[in-house]
């Protein structure tokens, strides 16, 4: 069984996702731990309620940035995971912790990155005027939402969306989007040539 740590900061739906998935799919790896930087993360006491092991780290205990990543990489460590999923992991980590984990730690984002790393992404989509939204599941490097794109799903942005509807229909996808990039990263179906990741079997990154 290959073995995955979830670091969490909230409501922990892709967790959810992804531990429902592994499930249904039969998939030869499991959720091992989910850990979060707050105390109050809804997606926790769902977890312990499935009976996966969970773990607090509050990174306002820890004056320095570096002190945290330390901390963070010592308590996931213990799980020796083969890979790391943020999902909504609201913490940017260092490069020490990055390093460790290069070529296994995933993030998701609710936007087609590029386009608006950071907050907010669904406001900033409708404010611009864009026609299409999505999510993005990529590598993870130091700088904020960026590194090797694994898969985007794409929605469309409808006349009468507001924020919460649009972030609904891209939630919905995200549920799919980061379960099949991450089973591909387990099963060894990812390499990451110049900066660019191709599935080995050739399948579709794109979710449309
Ligand atoms: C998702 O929209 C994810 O893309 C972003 O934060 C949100 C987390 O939601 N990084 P949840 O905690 O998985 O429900």
């Amino acid at each position: 069984m290959k073995r995955v740590v979830v670091l969490i900061s909230g409501r922990g739906s892709n967790l959810e996702a992804i531990v429902r998935t592994a499930r249904e799919e039969g998939w030869a790896a499991r959720v091992e731990a989910v850990v979060s930087n707050r105390p109050d993360a809804a997606g926790l006491a769902w977890a312990r309620s499935q009976g996966i092991e969970t773990a607090v780290l509050d990174h306002r205990r820890y004056a320095e940035r570096a002190a945290f990543d330390a901390a963070l990489a010592a308590l996931v460590d213990r799980w020796a995971p083969d890979a790391v999923a943020l999902a909504g992991f609201m913490r940017i980590l260092g490069p020490a912790f990055v390093a460790r984990h290069d070529g296994r730690l995933l993030n998701i984002h609710p936007s087609l990155l590029p386009a608006f790393p950071g907050l907010h992404t669904h406001r900033r989509a409708l404010e611009a005027g864009c026609k299409l939204a999505g999510a993005t599941v990529h590598f993870v490097t130091t700088a904020l939402d960026h590194g090797p794109i694994v898969g985007q799903a794409v929605v469309p942005v409808l006349p009468d969306d507001d924020e919460a509807a649009l972030a609904a229909r891209v939630l919905a996808r995200e549920h799919v989007l980061y379960p099949r990039a991450l089973r591909w990263l387990l099963d060894g179906e990812l390499r990451v040539v110049q900066g660019v990741v191709r599935h080995r079997g050739g399948a579709s990154q794109l979710w449309l």
